[in-house]
């Protein structure tokens, strides 16, 4: 299992910022927003082609460069900590369709002896995905991996495989990457950072906490 980082200067930047205790609500969101903005320009650059268009300036004409399946994007939230991240995420890709799913640990239950939490999903709601398509599944955590897991499992068992399929998150910890690298081979994991580990409630150490209730109250 192996995940890709996302080597931009902002992106670090940002993540400090989303990490320090300090940084408040507000803050928080805003900061989550910002890199999600930046893993967009990423992924742009790295994993979209581009094509030589003509165009007319004022002046005269020349070769112009435009960004290929900018109307091939599908970009899934996973309740609730993604929503800001996917707000970032649709500056750079303004006409994504969306999906929404509704995936949360049990943490009563706590972890079983395979490292997985049993996971609630709650409400699934998929845009079309077509073969040509880039999906982007977004969750500012991967921990253990047990909801990328049902979450790639609902997207998948619905619909065809799209060209491109990437989880994408700010921090992950490798217990995770390796839980949804062995079921989803085919997927691309995408993160601003690889962590240390978890503690023995599934959390990410060093990690930022608990991204949901940092942005939400
Ligand atoms: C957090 C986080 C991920 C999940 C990651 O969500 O946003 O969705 O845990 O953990 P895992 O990889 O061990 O499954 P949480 O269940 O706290 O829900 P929330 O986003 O609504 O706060």
């Amino acid at each position: 299992g192996d995940a890709s980082v996302v080597t931009h200067a902002l992106a670090k930047d940002e993540l400090s910022k989303l990490r320090d205790v300090e940084t408040e609500q507000v803050a928080f969101r805003k900061g989550l927003v910002r890199l999600g903005r930046i893993c967009g320009y990423e992924i742009t650059d790295g994993r979209l082609e581009t094509e030589y268009v003509e165009i007319q300036t004022p002046m005269t004409t020349t070769m112009g460069e435009r960004v290929k399946g900018l109307d091939d994007v599908v970009i899934v939230n996973v309740l609730r900590a993604a929503t800001p991240f996917v707000e970032g995420l649709l500056k750079a890709f303004p006409r994504a369709r969306q999906g929404v799913i509704s995936a949360s640990r049990d943490e009563s239950a706590g972890m079983n002896d395979d490292g997985e939490f049993p996971i609630s999903v709650d409400y699934v709601k998929l845009p079309e995905i077509r073969p040509e398509d880039t999906v982007i599944v977004a969750d500012p955590m991967l921990a253990t991996g047990s909801t990328m897991t049902k979450v790639v499992e609902h997207i998948t068992e619905e619909s065809p495989d799209p060209e491109q399929f990437i989880v994408l998150s700010a921090v992950a910890a490798p217990p995770g990457i390796v839980r949804v690298s062995e079921a989803f081979p085919d997927v691309d994991l995408l993160t601003v950072a690889i962590d240390d580990e978890l503690d023995e409630d599934g959390f990410i150490v060093p990690g930022l906490g608990d991204a949901g209730d940092r942005a939400f109250r």
